[in-house]
This record gives C-alpha cells, structure tokens and sequence, in this order.
C-alpha cells in the first residue's frame, strides 16, 4: 500500500495508474475508521481496480473548534486497517498541504445545504464541498464512495459534481450499525458508557416509526419520534424530519413521493448524532 502525504507524488502515481487504464475508486474519510467506512472501502475494491482511501480532518466543515479539535484521531491505527482490507493507497495529508492559501470559495447549493443540517451546522456543507472538490480535482477518480448515514452531504455531493461537470459516480452505500441498531460513527466513540446504552434509543425508535408510519399521519409520527427520545434524559432531539429523498424538503403526507425519509440529529450528552430511516 503506498502512503502518500504530498498531493503531486499522489498525482503522479494517479496519472501512472490512468495511463495503464486501471480504474480508480475513492473513499474519502476523516479518518477514525470504523465498520461504516470498511464497508465502502468493500465495496470500492469490488468495483474498481484501485482502492483510494484519504484521511483528513477537514477543519473547514466544522462550525465548533472543540468539536475539530476533539474529534477522534489515530492514522496509524486507521493505515493498519486499511491494509488489512486491500487498500492500495491512502492519501494523509496535512492542513497546509490541502490548504496552502486559504479557501475562501462560496458554493451554491440552493436550498439544499441551508435546510436541516445546513440550517444548525451553517458553512458544514461549504467547508466539505471545499475539499471533496479539491480532492476530486487531485484524482478524478472514476467512481466515488460515500455513506447514506450522512444523507444530506450525499446530495450535496451529488450536486456539486453536477454543477462542476465532473464525470465521477458517485455511490451511496447502506448504513452500517452496531449490533443493538446505532448507526456507527467516529462520534460514537466520544459517548461515555450511560451515553452511550441510551444512544441507541435513537435507532431504536426510528425503527418503530416504520412499523407505526401506517397508524399516522406524517405530522403525527415525527411529533412521536421527538416526544418519544426526548422524554429520555440523556438525548436531546435537534430536529427530526420527515423528507423526499430527491430534495430533503419536507413532506406532508405519505402519499406525495416513494421516496420518504426520516432524518434525525440528536444530541446524546454534548455529542451530536445523526441518523436516519427510509420509509418503504
Ligand atoms: O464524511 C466525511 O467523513 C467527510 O465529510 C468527508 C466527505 C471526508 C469530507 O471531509
């Protein structure tokens, strides 16, 4: 596996790779790797002759400083796993590497990065189209892999390669859970034993929605959803909302699209979690 930490090696051994026709797959991560980003590494090598994954704490996404400067960090642990699972190179560089001069872009994305996420989390989506764009510029990978956990940036992305009229796929990959249903995340890792047995109430109760979704109307089951974990000591519903997967808007009835989804984030102690659930 080759380790790079500067973007031109890393490109001259793209454009190595390009030359001989191989394909190239992309998993960008901030690192912290868990099952969640081993499954989309899966799934990259499946269908792609190289396996790329880069690791970069990204300070231009997070609104919170403690929030960067906390979140979890350990690439020598992440580069072990990552040769376990026939990763063929991993890009790890640093904060002046990717932002040699600052980045003071501004991407439009309409309504759609100032809605849920966007509206509590503002310049998030900005700070990652920063450099998931940078990224893609550096490898144009044939095909790019992202989680559907973080549904929203999944759109976001989706727009930005359009608007940019970049030719990379871009792969939506299932949530991966723990075994009691929480949807994994580096975060996860931040909760304290009591956080984190209540935590899972978020799943949990995202679930049952789909069984009562039948019982309600739309209105009514994200009213229950809230009032259910938030009568929970631990969590703290942000907002839990009930949107067609096309837009993120929300809708009013179960009738209005196929593509329904329930979208949550909550706050377990002073950890902030996101998750969500597709109506069927
Ligand atoms: O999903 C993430 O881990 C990050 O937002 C990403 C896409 C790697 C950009 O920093």
């Amino acid at each position: 596996m080759d380790i790079f930490r500067n973007k031109a090696e890393l490109q001259n051994k793209i454009t190595q790779l390009k030359q001989n026709n191989y394909s190239i797959g992309f998993v960008p991560t901030m690192g912290a790797l868990h099952e969640g980003h081993i499954s989309l590494v899966r799934c990259c090598n499946k269908e792609n002759d190289i396996t790329l994954v880069s690791i970069f704490v990204n300070p231009a996404q997070f609104n919170d400083r403690e929030d960067y400067e906390k979140y979890p960090r350990d690439v020598q642990k992440d580069i072990d796993w990552l040769k376990e699972f026939n990763c063929d190179i991993v890009f790890n560089p640093s904060e002046t590497e990717m932002y040699p001069e600052p980045d003071n872009r501004t991407f439009d994305f309409g309504d759609l990065d100032k809605i849920l996420e966007g509206y509590y989390r503002p310049g998030h989506f900005n700070g990652v189209a920063k450099v998931v764009s940078k990224l893609f510029d550096y490898v144009h990978p044939h095909k790019a892999y992202f989680g559907e956990k973080d549904f929203q940036q999944l759109a976001v992305i989706r727009q930005l390669t359009k608007e940019e009229n970049m030719e990379i796929e871009i792969v939506g990959c299932p949530i991966v859970r723990e075994e009691d249903g929480l949807a994994m995340s580096s975060r996860n890792k931040r909760l304290n034993s009591e956080e984190r047995k209540n935590a899972v109430e978020i799943s949990r109760f995202l679930f049952e929605s789909r069984e009562k979704k039948d019982e309600m109307n739309v209105e009514g089951l994200k009213n229950w959803v809230k009032d259910q974990l938030n009568k929970n000591v631990y969590i703290n519903v942000e907002y839990f909302d009930i949107v067609n997967e096309k837009d993120l808007k929300p809708v009013h009835s179960w009738s209005e699209s196929k593509d329904i989804r329930g979208v949550i984030a909550a706050w377990v102690g002073n950890i902030r979690l996101i998750d969500n659930i597709k109506y069927e």
